[in-house]
């Protein structure tokens, strides 16, 4: 039996090299070996995004699109959208009595969250929505109604699954052992950084490259990133690991070309606007592949709608078993 692997991706925005090199690669190995049941999480980005629903709906499909377009295959992967399992809605009310809200109000991830709003509204928190609060309960029950297993996220989740694996044993404690409580697989790839050095790149930093940026944005894109500020003249000999263009030669170019950006950079035998036309042909020639597949789906819009239909299908049928052991087990199975 393959181990269930279970992840979600809010639908908020297209997928960019962040998405691509920290998770996405992984899960091309994953959907080999696992079960592996990809959630699009559209209401928990309504937790964020519920005045504007019309963004969380175009998503959903943008995103999906995306995923396929790196390489994930249908029939390997369950791709489903959350508000079509009322499962999870109905599991996620059942553990709202295992949580306190001081708990909730303590996780980090959350506490994280809350200061950002605050920095973003400017008030004390009076914005903060039951709904927000509460995710971590909604995503514990996500996790745990496909009995998943494993749950590869980055290292701002943790505490989003050590709060899953408290609510499990709470449960397992009262009703019975009925869940599995679940492992975090911290990604292997690190995080990438964004094109004006930032530590992360980001839709709301603005330095992102998505996998959908045509040729021209490619362009504009990288002829604007930062560089070796000590370089003022094409001869300066620069440091590479101070400019994000080498940075990305390291993701997308091949190694004897990677040495030769280094190399020559080093000795001022480079300029900056050559360097960058090389790294603009490496990047659409990497992307290329990516768009290409993405442009099936886009000329064929119903397969979309197939692909999410039929896993969706799959991911109800485990969320409905599992519904039938919960409510044996809490005695409301009448
Ligand atoms: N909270 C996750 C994020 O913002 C998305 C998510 C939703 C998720 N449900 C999940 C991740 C279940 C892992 C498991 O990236
Ligand atoms: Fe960066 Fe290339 Fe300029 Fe060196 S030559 S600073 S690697 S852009």
């Amino acid at each position: 039996m393959k181990k269930t692997i279970l992840t979600g991706l809010r639908p908020t925005g297209n997928l960019h090299l962040g998405h691509y090199f920290g998770a996405g690669q992984n899960y091309l190995k994953m959907q080999e070996d696992y079960d592996f049941y990809l959630e699009i999480a559209d209401v928990q980005a309504l937790t964020d995004n519920f005045d504007n629903p019309e963004k969380v709906r175009t998503n959903v499909y943008e995103i999906t699109k995306d995923l396929l377009a790196i390489g994930l295959e249908p029939n390997k992967v369950h791709f489903f959208i959350q508000s079509k399992i009322p499962e999870i809605a109905e599991l996620t009310v059942f553990y709202g009595n295992l949580v306190t809200v001081s708990r909730l109000q303590r996780n980090p991830t959350v506490k994280t969250e809350i200061a950002q709003k605050k920095e973003l509204f400017g008030n004390d928190g009076e914005s903060i929505t039951y709904g927000f609060l509460g995710y971590p309960v909604s995503q514990a029950a996500d996790i745990t109604v496909f009995g998943g297993e494993l749950v590869p996220v980055g290292d701002d989740q943790l505490p989003l699954i050590e709060q899953c694996r408290e609510i499990v044993r709470k449960f397992n404690s009262i009703y019975g052992e009925i869940l599995k409580e679940p492992q975090q697989v911290l990604s292997t790839t690190t995080r990438v950084k964004g094109l004006d050095g930032n530590d992360k790149m980001g839709k709301s930093l603005g330095n992102a490259i998505y996998l959908v940026d045509d040729e021209e944005t490619i362009k504009k894109k990288i002829m604007g990133a930062l560089t070796d500020t000590n370089k003022i003249k094409k001869d300066d000999p620069a440091d590479p690991d101070k400019c994000m263009v080498y940075y990305y030669h390291k993701l997308v170019n091949s190694n004897e070309n990677i040495n030769k950006v280094c190399t020559e950079c080093q000795k001022g035998t480079r300029g900056c606007v050559d360097c960058k036309k090389e790294l603009i042909e490496a990047m659409n020639n990497f992307l290329k592949p990516i768009q290409e597949r993405r442009k099936h789906y886009e000329d064929n819009p119903e397969l979309v709608k197939e692909i999410l239909e039929k896993g969706t299908q799959e991911a109800r049928l485990k969320a409905q078993s599992t519904m039938k052991n919960v409510k044996e087990a809490m005695k409301i199975d009448y």
